[in-house]
């Protein structure tokens, strides 16, 4: 479904300031792959995210997502295929339109209330019914009015209610606190199985990066130094994760938000 061969990205490339953020990455994920990914901090994770949306083209190598070549694809072309979730609940949805408004935008409706039919609606209300924080009573507050994980949740639906060929999360979860991290992280797995997306989700959560998906990328220094798969990631705890890492990478999981309890 994604495939990334041998990218690479340098940033303000020939000054003091260069970085190699990307270097000769390469990764096939399939279709209903659900990976999570971990590393160390600068290790490139939110940079790969950014390639594959376009916000910047690759130095060199290629990216095809479910057989089409979208290497030199604008961003807002590729953003039709790609639903993308990022630490800050306050993206993603428009503070000032209502919940109704804002699902309205992602079922491409335009947000025009005129356009949304009451058959719409009554999609959107069981819709949110499903996330199960009574937003489906709320459909005419502003968004801006909506708790940070009320939002996230609110956001994860309307990135998936057409759903994308690729989800990326980007420590989605990690602004909120633990009792509505875990909330958002459920309503994540029901999702992504329900739709059977293939997805890529980026957590300094150990637990969180075992207990969902069906593969585990490990990233350092720009390339991604282990991929484990499903046999291989069932039975493995979080203290075999960071050997593991350990070994891939050469040195220790260094990441200032890592967490390692069960707590999410
Ligand atoms: N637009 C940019 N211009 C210059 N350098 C950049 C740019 N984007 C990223 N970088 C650098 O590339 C490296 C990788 O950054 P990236 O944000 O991908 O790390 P990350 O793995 O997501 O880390 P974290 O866990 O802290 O979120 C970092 O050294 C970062 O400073
Ligand atoms: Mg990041």
């Amino acid at each position: 479904m994604l495939k990334l061969s041998h990218i690479s990205k340098t940033f303000n490339p020939g000054t003091v300031n260069e970085k190699v953020a990307i270097r000769d990455l390469s990764l096939h994920l399939e279709k209903g792959d659900f990976a999570t990914i971990i590393g160390s901090n600068g290790a490139g994770k939110s940079t790969m995210f950014n390639a594959i949306c376009g916000d910047f083209l690759t130095d060199s190598g290629s990216i095809v997502l479910d057989g089409e070549d979208i290497t030199f694809m604008p961003q807002h072309a590729r953003a039709k295929n790609i639903g993308r979730l990022y630490q800050d609940p306050m993206r993603g949805t428009a503070p000032g339109m209502t919940i109704l408004e804002n699902l309205a935008l992602a079922a491409g409706k335009g947000g025009w209330l005129s356009r949304i039919s009451k058959s719409d609606k009554q999609r959107f209300r069981e819709q949110l019914a499903l996330l199960d924080i009574g937003l489906e009573d709320r459909m005419n507050h502003p968004v801006g009015l909506l708790s940070g994980g009320q939002r996230q949740a609110l956001t994860l639906l309307m990135a998936t209610m057409n759903p994308p060929k690729l989800l990326l999360l980007d420590e989605h979860t990690a602004a909120l606190d633990p009792g509505t991290a875990e909330k958002v992280l459920n309503l994540t797995k029901r999702i992504v199985e329900e739709h059977h997306l293939t997805c890529l989700m980026i957590t300094h959560n150990m637990q969180s990066a075992l207990e969902l998906g069906n593969r585990i990328l490990m990233m350092d220094s720009g390339d991604i130094v282990l991929d484990i798969k499903e046999e291989e990631k069932k039975g493995l705890t979080v203290e075999g994760l960071l050997d593991k890492f350990k070994v891939g990478a050469g040195k220790k999981l260094d990441n200032d938000r890592i967490l390692l309890s069960n707590e999410k």
